[in-house]
This record gives C-alpha cells, sequence and structure tokens, in this order.
C-alpha cells in the first residue's frame, strides 16, 4: 500500500476529468453554508478542493469542517479545468482523509514580526513568499552546476574543516581537531580547487563556506553557499568573460522557469531581462573617480582615498550607473587576497575583480588570476604574516607544472537575493546563520 497522491498539483493538467487523490496541507479554508473550500498546497502548487455537502458522505463533510490551517491530508475527487482558479484546475471533492492535525498553528494570515518569523523558520518555509524564494534559490544552484557541467567542467569536493586560511584570519570559525591541533572551517574551496584544475583543467566546487563576519548587515550570513570555478590558462580576462556567460545564463535560466515564482514576489523581471554579457567594466581608479564626482548622492558614499576599500554605499553608487551587474576591476593589491596576481605593468594593482549587482544587492562574485610563479607567492604569504609550512602543498602546485590560471566565487544566496529582489539575505536560504542566530 501506498500513501503517495496520483499525481502532484502542478501536474494535473493531463488528469482531467479524472478522479484523482492529492496529498498536502490545508494552505486555507473558508465555509459557507453546505459548501467547504480548501486550498491545498503540496508543494508544487496550490489547487482549490471543493466539497458540497449533498455529495460527500456526512463523515467526509463533518471531517473537511474539522480541517485547521496546516492539517495534512488525502483528497479524493474529480479534476476540473475552471480559467478562473489561479492553477487553472479545481477538485470536486469525493472523500478526505485527516492525517496529522496541526491545532493553532502559530503563523496566520495577519501580520508578524521578523523576529517572530526567524524564530519559526521551521515553519516560515511554507508560507507563500519564502516557498517562491527558495524554489528561486534550488533553480540557481541547479542552473549553476548544470551549466558548468555543460561547458566541460568537473565538479570537485573541497574538505570544510581545514588546517589554513585563504581569505584572512580574522574571520576563522576555530574548532579542537584531536591531536592535530586547530582546524578551521573553510572560508572558501579555492586553494584546494586549484589543486584540481591542474588534474581535470576546468573544476568547480560548491558547498558551504564559513566566515565568522562580526557583520550585521543585510548581505552577511557566517555560513553561506558558494560556487567556485577554476581553470587552468584562464587570464584575467577570460575570467570576467566566464563570468558574465555564467551569470547570465543563470538569470535567463530563472526567468524562463521560475516566472510564477518571481510574480509570486512581485519582482519585475525587466531589469533581469536585461543581464546579458557583455557587463560593464569600471576600474578600481575610476570608480573613486566617479564616487568623488557623485559625492552626496548615496549617503555614506564618501570620497576614498586610493588603497581605501569600498564600502556598501560606495558600491550601491557604482552600480546605479549601470542596468547590469558591473565588473569593477583592478583592486589594490594589498585589498586583496595574498593569492591574487598582482598586474605585471602595475604591480601595485590585483588582476581581480568584484561583480556587483545591479540594484543595490552588492557584490556577488569574487574572483582573480592567481599567483602562478612560486617565489612570488611564497613573498605574498610571508607579506601577509601566513606561515609557509601550512601552506607546502599549495606551493607544490606552483613547483609541479604551474600554469597562469583563474577563477571566482559566487555567492548563491547574494545571487538569489538579487535575483528575487528580497532585501535582507537571511531569507534566501533554508536556515540561516548570523551573528544573533543559531536557532532553529
Ligand atoms: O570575495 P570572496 O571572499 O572570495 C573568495 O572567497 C574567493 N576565494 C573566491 C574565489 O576566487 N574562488 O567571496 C566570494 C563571494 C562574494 O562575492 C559574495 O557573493 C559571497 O562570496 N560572500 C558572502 N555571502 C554571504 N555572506 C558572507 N559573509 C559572504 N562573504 C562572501
Ligand atoms: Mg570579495
Amino acid at each position: 500500500m501506498s500513501l503517495l497522491p496520483t499525481t502532484s498539483i502542478a501536474n494535473l493538467a493531463g488528469y482531467v476529468g479524472q478522479t484523482v487523490t492529492l496529498a498536502g496541507w490545508v494552505y486555507h479554508k473558508t465555509e459557507k453554508g453546505k459548501l467547504i473550500f480548501i486550498q491545498l498546497r503540496d508543494g508544487s502548487g496550490v489547487i482549490q478542493c471543493v466539497i458540497f455537502k449533498k455529495q460527500v458522505a456526512e463523515t467526509t463533510f463533518a471531517t473537511a469542517q474539522a480541517l485547521t490551517q496546516e492539517s495534512s491530508c488525502r483528497i479524493t475527487g474529480a479534476v476540473r479545468a475552471d480559467a478562473r482558479a489561479p492553477g487553472g484546475f479545481e477538485l470536486d471533492v469525493e472523500t478526505v482523509e485527516l492525517v496529522g492535525a496541526s491545532l493553532d498553528y502559530p503563523i496566520t494570515p495577519k501580520e508578524h514580526g521578523i523576529e517572530f518569523l526567524m524564530e519559526h523558520r521551521q515553519l516560515w518555509v511554507r508560507s507563500a513568499r519564502q516557498h517562491a524564494l527558495l524554489r528561486v534559490r534550488a533553480e540557481v544552484v541547479a542552473a549553476a552546476q548544470e551549466w558548468l557541467n555543460d561547458q566541460g567542467f568537473v565538479r570537485f569536493d573541497t574538505p570544510l574543516l581545514t588546517a589554513t586560511a585563504a581569505e584572512g584570519t580574522s574571520n576563522l570559525f576555530a574548532t579542537t581537531y584531536f591531536d592535530l591541533g586547530t582546524a578551521y572551517l573553510a572560508q572558501t574551496g579555492q586553494l584546494y580547487v586549484e589543486a584540481g584544475m591542474m588534474s581535470f583543467g576546468k573544476v568547480y566546487c560548491f558547498g558551504p563556506t564559513f566566515r565568522a563576519e562580526k557583520s550585521k548587515t543585510r548581505r552577511h550570513l557566517t555560513e553561506f553557499w558558494m560556487i567556485e570555478p577554476e581553470v587552468a590558462f584562464a587570464t584575467h580576462e577570460d575570467n570576467l568573460q566566464l563570468q558574465e556567460q555564467f551569470v547570465s545564463a543563470i538569470v535567463q535560466r530563472v526567468l524562463e522557469r521560475r516566472s510564477a515564482e518571481l510574480k509570486t514576489l512581485e519582482r519585475d523581471p525587466t531589469m533581469l531581462e536585461r543581464c546579458v554579457p557583455p557587463f560593464p567594466r569600471i576600474s578600481y581608479d575610476d570608480a573613486l573617480a566617479l564616487i568623488a564626482a557623485k559625492q552626496g548622492v548615496i549617503e555614506g558614499a564618501t570620497p576614498l582615498t586610493w588603497g581605501d576599500d569600498l564600502g556598501a554605499p560606495h558600491e550601491q553608487l557604482i552600480a546605479a550607473q549601470f542596468e547590469r551587474p558591473v565588473f569593477v576591476e583592478r583592486y589594490p593589491a594589498a585589498l586583496k587576497a595574498f593569492y591574487m596576481q598582482p598586474d605585471p605593468q602595475r604591480p601595485a594593482v590585483a588582476l581581480c575583480a568584484d561583480l556587483l549587482a545591479p540594484e543595490g544587492y552588492g557584490e556577488i562574485i569574487g574572483g582573480s588570476q592567481r599567483i602562478h610563479d612560486l617565489a612570488l607567492l611564497e613573498q605574498r604569504l610571508h607579506d601577509h604574516g601566513l606561515q609557509t609550512a601550512a601552506y607546502q602543498w599549495y606551493l607544490d602546485l606552483r613547483r609541479y607544472g604551474t600554469v597562469p590560471h583563474s577563477g571566482f566565487g559566487m555567492g548563491i544566496e547574494r545571487v538569489v537575493a538579487w535575483i528575487t529582489g528580497t532585501h535582507h539575505i537571511r531569507e534566501t536560504i533554508p536556515f540561516p546563520r548570523m551573528l544573533y542566530r543559531i536557532y532553529p
């Protein structure tokens, strides 16, 4: 015996006129005398189930009457096409079976504060908006991996427990690793994926990464998911071209396959439709000039001196000049990670770029060409106060058949926030981890 439904709500088109069993949860219920209307959701969609007292057994009507918000149930009935129904179909109910009751469901149609909703995240993920957001997230993840696979990239899984830092030492989560000393949760898979690149040519890693960020902003999580492609023989220029093709392919796929979710989220697709290569580029130097020229336009975007990092307001100001994602390239090398290749013509800047999303969603990608010269890499480790002993395995990649190579990391949550038009990154991951949140 199986409890599975005949089909899912999204798949009803082929069942018009037939009797099917659907299984799901009561999203909403209204009673009008001899009629009960149940909005049943099953994860794939929502359908209105109509229970007419005269047409069902008394016990069935009583069961339906007793159903409360988020009770789980199995409903059997005939599928009827109805142009006015949101999904295009309604169900004329024959039987109703309660599976699991739900008493006093905490999240009601009334407004709840964000803190309350975050405390009830395990239930909040069922709500229409959250459901749509997380559905887009799943699409972004699938699109990113499938696009890379189609381009001949090989997924190369990297460790989450590591002995070394890659993105600075100030935001590491540390733990004691048996007798071997301190281990850190990975800030990135990059250093390891570079080893894979030397084996496969084109690789990517994809997984959770960790930053003990003390910043409490709408863009920072302490645990976020990053996809990191790495390509042998690719230069900085090749890297930017790969990024714009990659991001645009992801956006176009979401537009094609998740338009219903974008509608639920009231996301105007116009800006997203413009997201096709080539993306505009601006150098760090020109960005500083732009910031100086637009002084006072965006609060906090105060003029910078050469060598200063861009803050969120500066990124917002730059992004506002373009209607597509924009690359800010060639930052001062001193601002960036130890592994970035300095420009041979001007070693004070790195062959790197950040990709800024439009509409103030900030940096969605960080990437660079990597140092491939052994002596220079050793020097940079030293400059950053890192112990070369712990990086010998990484230096081996420069000892045995080194090649110029480039790669980047795209933060899934930042991309989902931008594509869905969600103000705060906390809603773009099922269970966000932040400075003040580890529950649920
Ligand atoms: O710029 P980041 O730190 O780059 C790296 O980690 C490189 N190792 C990537 C590489 O070249 N393979 O991070 C890359 C991206 C950012 O652009 C942003 O989208 C995201 O990861 N990110 C965060 N997302 C959410 N919360 C945080 N605290 C994030 N920090 C970075
Ligand atoms: Mg970055």
